[in-house]
């Protein structure tokens, strides 16, 4: 494409932009179930404002920005307390869950070789952990070994257990994870790990801003956070279940020492002067923490209780209609917002084609072939009319094997 010789009028640029805009899944509708969190309007209003009150800032140098570096580290103060993290804990806000999860694995391997003399790093993680791990192993120069899941779809400790070896640089669980929604055996897993003086991360980028207040009103929840011990690190991410803007996760480190040790990146060899950074990027927006630090604050214990009990309320509908429809079956027990069901009868990627006629945007997992719902608040307003239009889905669906991409 050209680069364009004249500039274009504002009206004319937005107009062309809002046209383009109307290809884009229709996640204010309800319709979609992944990638965007959708809590209501007042949500929306406070999120517009704050990210654009910070839409220019830097985060890289906190000397200039003294009110960034504070919402900071109040993100993530708040972020502990509700991970119950003990004190004497650190931690620091990263672009989204995979720059959190980069940076827990890169402190492992650093870890590991400064206190265990590891020259050839390993990272144990279920084969449902977030490919945000082997995207670490790769970039970090781990080698990655996958636990096996059992029956129940949750981590094999056992078999973790074997395959720990005086390499292991870092155990991993999720919280849930995301492909069927399950929490792995943290306390055990954690436990393993810690006997040997090993890292445990726990994956809550999903879990982390949702299972407190699930907790809070209720609802039992298995042990996943700094309440278990042998967990050093965990990953939460604001954008997911803290229904931030994207751009805002928060990496905690249950001692301090590990942080400033095997995070933080200095480097004064250079004329621009001493060089320090805890995340992976340089040039920070500023806007993510703002809105992050925003929407904590606007909306409370209280707002985050709500909106968990309207998500309760949604997967009961959801769940429900799936298990009423005989073709259909959920897979594993789910523990919290993520539903997937297949089928052994029909072709459940041609019933995701009914739906994608219908609107719905359902993600398509394979090892078993299935389609992923990520359920946010806003969803209890159309958890009913998606059970009708996938019973309909389901009676539709022909022969046909799946036309789309068969995997997301
Ligand atoms: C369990 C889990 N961990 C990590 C991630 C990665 O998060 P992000 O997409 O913000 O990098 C995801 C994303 O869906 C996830 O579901």
């Amino acid at each position: 494409m050209p680069f364009p010789e004249t500039g274009i009028p504002r009206d004319r640029l937005f107009k062309e932009m809002r046209e383009r805009k109307q290809k884009d899944a229709d996640w204010r509708g309800g319709r979609t179930w992944s990638l965007i969190y959708p809590a209501g309007e007042e949500v929306d209003a406070v999120l517009h404002e704050a990210n654009n009150l910070y839409l220019y800032e830097n985060a890289l140098n906190p000397m200039r920005f003294p009110s960034l570096r504070e919402m900071e580290v109040e993100v993530v103060g708040m972020t502990a307390d509700l991970l119950r993290a003990p004190e004497g804990f650190e931690g620091c806000m990263t672009s989204g869950g995979t720059e959190s999860i980069l940076l827990a694995v890169k402190s492992a391997r650093n870890r590991s070789r400064a206190e265990r003399g590891v020259t050839r790093p390993e990272l144990l993680a279920p084969v449902s952990a977030h490919p945000a791990f082997a995207k670490a192993a790769e970039y970090f120069g781990l080698e990655l070994r996958q636990i096996p899941l059992r029956k129940d779809l949750r981590a094999d400790v056992e078999a973790a257990e074997r395959m720990l070896t005086d390499e292991t640089a870092l155990v991993v669980g999720s919280a849930p994870n995301y492909p069927h929604g399950v929490i792995d055996p943290i306390p055990e897993l954690a436990a393993l790990a810690s006997a040997r003086g090993i890292s445990f991360h726990t994956d809550a980028c999903v879990g982390g801003f949702l299972l407190p207040f699930f907790e809070r009103i209720g609802r039992p929840v298995p042990p996943f956070d700094f309440r278990v011990p042998g967990v050093t690190t965990m990953s939460a991410d604001v954008h997911k279940y803290g229904y931030c803007t994207k751009g805002a996760s928060v990496v905690l480190h249950r001692e301090k020492r590990h942080l400033r040790e095997y995070q933080l990146f200095m480097y004064e060899n250079w004329p621009g002067g001493l060089y320090g950074s805890f995340a992976m990027a340089g040039a920070r927006p500023a806007a993510p923490i703002a809105a992050a630090w925003a929407i904590l604050k606007y909306l409370g214990a209280e707002g985050y209780e709500r909106l968990a009990a309207r998500i309760i309320e949604a997967v009961r509908i959801l769940r429900e209609g799936i298990e009423r429809i005989p073709e259909l079956e959920i897979i594993g027990t789910p523990e919290a917002s993520i539903l997937a069901f297949g089928s052994s009868e029909l072709d459940i990627m041609a019933v995701g084609d009914a739906l994608d006629d219908r609107g719905w945007c359902a993600d398509r997992q394979k090892d078993p072939e299935a389609l992923h719902l990520m359920v946010s608040p806003e969803h209890d307003r159309v958890a009913e009319s998606f059970v009708e239009d996938l019973r309909q889905a389901v009676r539709a669906r022909g022969s046909s094997r799946g036309k789309q991409a068969r995997y997301n």
